[in-house]
């Protein structure tokens, strides 16, 4: 091999060498963002004050998909302050909240994988089961055929399809909370969060 040609050739090899240096850098700087994105929920030093009330204070976890996680405390502890950060009601003080690797929860895209069975009932008393389902329903722009199929399912999952044509005002407590329940599961979300789903609710 003349000198010249293995001048090149180690040039060539120093050269991608640099380039394979510099890509397994960059590639491991993307894998730690990467790790966060493919969490379902990622919570990171989250704060929100009522005033003087200190509601959240540094709140970090980490839920991936598939996984299902209990968020415990007595009263008061800010629980549902922290669902309603971050389902998007309300707005953190500080932190950061990532859903699906998404960083704004009030998003079309990102309020539509979520499901949410708030503390407070949010039903409509004056219209029956079903007429509650058809409505949230189409809040997410199901229709036809689709939304009759997962009406049917999320009242016979719950428990309330021979119940399905009473106004939900007359219905007991626990059915309510039924009721509640297949109203935040009706478009198929793939985040599902619960406040409190069970209370009133009898192991039928
Ligand atoms: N809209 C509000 N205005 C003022 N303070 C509030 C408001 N909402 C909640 N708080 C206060 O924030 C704190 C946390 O309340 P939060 O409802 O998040 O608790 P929680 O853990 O869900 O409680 P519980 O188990 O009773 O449902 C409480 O001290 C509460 O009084
Ligand atoms: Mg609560």
């Amino acid at each position: 091999m003349s000198k010249n040609k293995s001048f090149f050739l180690q040039v060539q090899h120093f050269y991608i060498n640099c380039v394979y240096l510099i890509l397994q850098y960059k590639y491991r700087q993307k894998n730690v963002f990467t790790y966060k994105e493919e969490c379902m929920i990622a919570i990171e030093h989250l704060q929100k004050k009522y005033g003087a009330i200190k509601a959240v204070d540094d709140l970090s976890f980490e839920i991936q998909k598939g996984e299902t996680f209990g968020l415990l405390g007595p009263n008061g502890a800010g629980k549902t302050t922290t669902i309603n950060m971050i389902v998007g009601i309300l707005k953190p003080d500080s932190g950061r909240i990532r859903l699906n690797g998404e960083t704004d929860p009030t998003q079309k895209k990102i309020r539509r994988q979520i499901g949410n069975t708030p503390q407070a009932l949010a039903i409509y008393e004056n219209l029956t089961a079903e007429e509650n389902l058809i409505f949230f329903g189409k809040l997410y722009n199901l229709c036809g055929k689709v939304l009759k199929q997962r009406v049917k399912y999320c009242l016979d999952l719950v428990g309330l399809t021979n119940r399905k044509d009473d106004l939900a005002k007359t219905f007991s407590g626990g059915m309510k909370r039924r009721l509640n329940l297949a109203a935040a599961i009706i478009h198929e979300p793939q985040i599902l969060l619960f406040d409190e789903p069970t209370v009133g609710v009898d192991p039928q």
